[in-house]
C-alpha cells in the first residue's frame, strides 16, 4: 500500500480516484482538511476499503510515525500544500508552517520508517515529492522553458516554501540516503479543482454572470496541463523515475490569461449559452504584486527517460473540464460558502477593475 498527503484535495483526490481506477493497491490519505480538502471530491470511494482518509497533519509526527508503523507503505506521495499564491501573498506563515516545516517533519518520519525497513522493502521505498514549475521564477518571452537543471528563483511566498521544501528532500536523499524523487509540474486544471484559481473560478464567475477578473494585462503565460495527464506522470514516475533525481512535467501548452479566458467564454457560450456572450463580463483588475510573466516547462526529460507523455490537448482538456463543471454545479454550489466568500471579498474587493 502506499500513502498519500493532501489527497482531499485537487490533484491528490484526481490521483486518488486515478490511483484506484487503475490498481488494487491500498492508500492511505492523510489530510488535514483545510478550506482546500474536500472528503465529497472522494464521495464515489465510500464503502470501498482500498481507501481510508484520516485526518491528520503532516507537521504532527507522532500521527505520522504511527502510521507508517502500522501500515507499512511501499512509498510516499506527498502532495499536501498550501497552493495558492494570492492566499500566500496575505498570510504567508500558513505557507511556511505546512509546505516548510510539515515537509521537514513527514521526511524525518521517513527517514525513521526507513532506516528500520530492511531488504527488498528497504530498497523498493520511495518518498515523491509534489512540487511546482514556480521555483524556478520567471521567464523573458525569449528565454528557453524551464529544465530539470535551472537555478531556483522564486518570487512568491508560495514559491520560495515549495523552493525550501525541494531543497530539504534533495538534501534527505544526498545526506541521508532517503530514496525520494521530485517533480516539478506546471499549472493544471481539470475536475475538482476549488474555484478560487484561475480556470474553476473564471467557469464560476462566468456562469453566474459575474465579472471575470483579469489581473493587469492578461497577458502573463502559464503553461497549462489537464489533472489527469499529470497523475499519469506521477504514477510513472513512482514507478520508474531513478532515486535522487527531478522531473518537469508539463503539455507544452503555453497560453496568455487572457486567451485561457477567452477559450472558456467561448467553450460556455456554446455549451450553456447566456443571454450575452460571456466574454463581455471580462475585466481587467489590480495586478497581483510580483507576479510572474512567464513559465513554461521543458518536458522532454520525463519523455526520454521514462517514456510519458500527454493524452489531452488543451482544447480537449478544457472541454473536459468545463463539461465537468458544467455536470457538478452543486459541488460547486457547496465548496462557495463560508471561507470561500470571505476569500473572494478579501481578494477581488480591493481590486480596481475596467472592463476589456
Ligand atoms: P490544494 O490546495 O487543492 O490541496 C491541498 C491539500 O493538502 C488539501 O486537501 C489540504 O486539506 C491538504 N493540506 C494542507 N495542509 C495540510 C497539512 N498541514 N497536513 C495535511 N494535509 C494538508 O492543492 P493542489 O492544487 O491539489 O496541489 C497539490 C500539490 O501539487 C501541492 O504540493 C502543489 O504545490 C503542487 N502543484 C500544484 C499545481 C496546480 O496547478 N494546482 C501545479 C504544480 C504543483
Ligand atoms: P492561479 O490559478 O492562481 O495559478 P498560479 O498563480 O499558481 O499560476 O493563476 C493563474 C494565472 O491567472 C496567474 O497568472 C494569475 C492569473 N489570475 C487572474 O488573472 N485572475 C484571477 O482571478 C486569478 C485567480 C488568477
Amino acid at each position: 500500500m502506499i500513502l498519500v498527503t493532501g489527497g482531499a484535495g485537487f490533484i491528490g483526490a484526481n490521483f486518488v480516484l486515478d490511483w484506484l481506477a487503475s490498481s488494487d493497491e491500498a492508500l492511505i490519505n492523510l489530510d488535514k482538511l483545510t478550506y482546500a480538502g474536500n472528503p465529497d471530491n472522494l464521495s464515489s470511494l465510500e464503502g470501498d476499503d482500498r481507501h481510508q482518509l484520516i485526518l491528520g497533519d503532516i507537521c504532527d509526527r507522532e500521527q505520522v510515525n504511527e502510521l507508517l508503523a502500522r501500515h507499512q507503505p511501499r512509498a510516499i506521495v506527498h502532495f499536501a500544500a498550501e497552493s495558492h499564491v494570492d492566499r500566500s501573498i496575505h498570510g504567508p506563515a500558513d505557507f511556511i508552517r505546512t509546505n516548510v516545516d510539515g515537509t521537514f517533519s513527514l521526511l524525518e518520519a521517513a527517514r525513521a520508517y526507513h532506516e528500520g525497513l530492511s531488504g527488498t522493502d528497504k530498497t523498493n521505498f520511495r518518498f515523491l515529492h509534489i512540487s511546482t514549475d514556480e521555483v524556478f521564477g520567471t521567464l523573458s518571452p525569449a528565454d528557453p522553458p524551464f529544465s530539470e537543471t535551472t537555478p531556483f528563483a522564486p518570487n512568491s511566498p508560495y514559491s520560495a516554501s515549495k523552493a525550501a521544501s525541494d531543497h530539504l528532500v534533495r538534501a534527505w536523499y544526498h545526506t541521508y540516503g532517503l530514496p525520494v524523487l521530485t517533480t516539478h509540474c506546471s499549472n493544471n486544471y481539470g475536475p475538482l479543482q476549488f474555484p478560487e484559481k484561475l480556470v474553476p473560478l473564471m467557469i464560476a464567475n462566468a456562469l453566474a454572470a459575474k465579472p471575470l477578473p483579469v489581473y493587469g494585462d492578461g497577458r502573463q503565460i502559464r503553461d497549462w496541463l489537464y489533472v489527469g495527464d499529470h497523475c499519469s506522470a506521477i504514477r510513472r514516475v513512482l514507478a520508474e523515475g531513478k532515486p535522487g533525481e527531478t522531473y518537469n512535467i508539463g503539455g507544452w501548452n503555453e497560453k496568455a490569461n487572457i486567451d485561457v479566458v477567452h477559450t472558456l467564454c467561448d467553450l460556455l457560450d456554446e455549451l450553456a449559452p447566456g443571454k450575452q456572450a460571456h466574454h463581455r463580463l471580462i475585466t481587467h483588475v489590480t495586478d497581483r504584486p510580483g507576479h510572474d510573466r512567464r513559465y513554461a516547462i521543458d518536458a522532454r526529460k520525463i519523455e526520454r527517460e521514462l517514456g510519458w507523455h500527454p493524452a489531452e490537448t488543451f482544447e480537449t482538456g478544457m472541454r473536459k473540464t468545463v463539461q465537468w463543471y458544467l455536470a457538478n454545479q452543486t459541488w460547486v454550489r457547496k465548496v462557495q460558502s463560508g471561507d470561500y466568500l470571505q476569500w473572494i471579498d478579501k481578494n477581488y474587493q480591493q481590486r480596481h477593475g475596467s472592463e476589456a
